[in-house]
């Protein structure tokens, strides 16, 4: 590919994506709101009588961390600050006993956190790339066309 035509490439917006990739994806949510919605989303994550004790088994470092982490996950996405660094389809490919299931608990609460915490034009871009990325998981898990039933 020729210079000039990668430079107009990195100008395309995203598959999916209406705006440059560098932009905020809403004027309104800052770091602020992220590390509430992480911290009171995760608060019932670790209530919940099936995640909870998911999480409980499989978490590698102390929950202050793991929020942290998930907060620079979030700004990533939501503020394009590249801020997160990490693998996590394989980090949930090592969760034993993960279930497909799962997911749908997750995106609930999710989507439950999203409107207590955000006003509704953030919360409803928050729950669409939530939902994004849930399902992107839950293929690449779960997803086994070739499998012998
Ligand atoms: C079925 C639902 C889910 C469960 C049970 C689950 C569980 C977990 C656990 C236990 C960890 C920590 C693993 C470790 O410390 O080694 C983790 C990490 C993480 N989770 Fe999830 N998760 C789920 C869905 C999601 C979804 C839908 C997202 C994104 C929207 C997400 C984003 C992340 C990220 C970014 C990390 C950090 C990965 C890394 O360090 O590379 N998770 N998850």
């Amino acid at each position: 590919m020729t210079h000039e035509k990668r430079s107009i490439m990195t100008k395309l917006p995203m598959p999916g994506e209406t705006r440059s990739p560098r932009l905020p994806l809403h004027p309104d949510i800052d770091e602020a709101m992220i590390r509430r919605l992480v911290h009171a989303f995760y608060g019932k994550v670790r209530e919940d009588p099936r995640l909870g004790p998911l999480f409980a088994q499989s978490i590698s470092q102390p929950w202050p961390e793991h929020l942290d982490k998930m907060c620079d996950f979030w700004s990533s996405i939501m503020l394009k600050t590249a801020r997160f660094k990490g693998r996590p389809m394989a980090t949930h490919a090592k969760i034993t006993n993960l279930a497909e299931s799962d997911f749908a608990i997750w995106l609930q609460l999710f989507e439950e956190t999203a409107y207590a915490e955000c006003p509704p034009a953030c919360a409803a871009i928050f729950v669409e790339k939530a939902s994004m990325i849930a399902e992107s998981f839950r293929l690449g898990l779960f997803y086994r066309p070739n499998a012998i039933h």
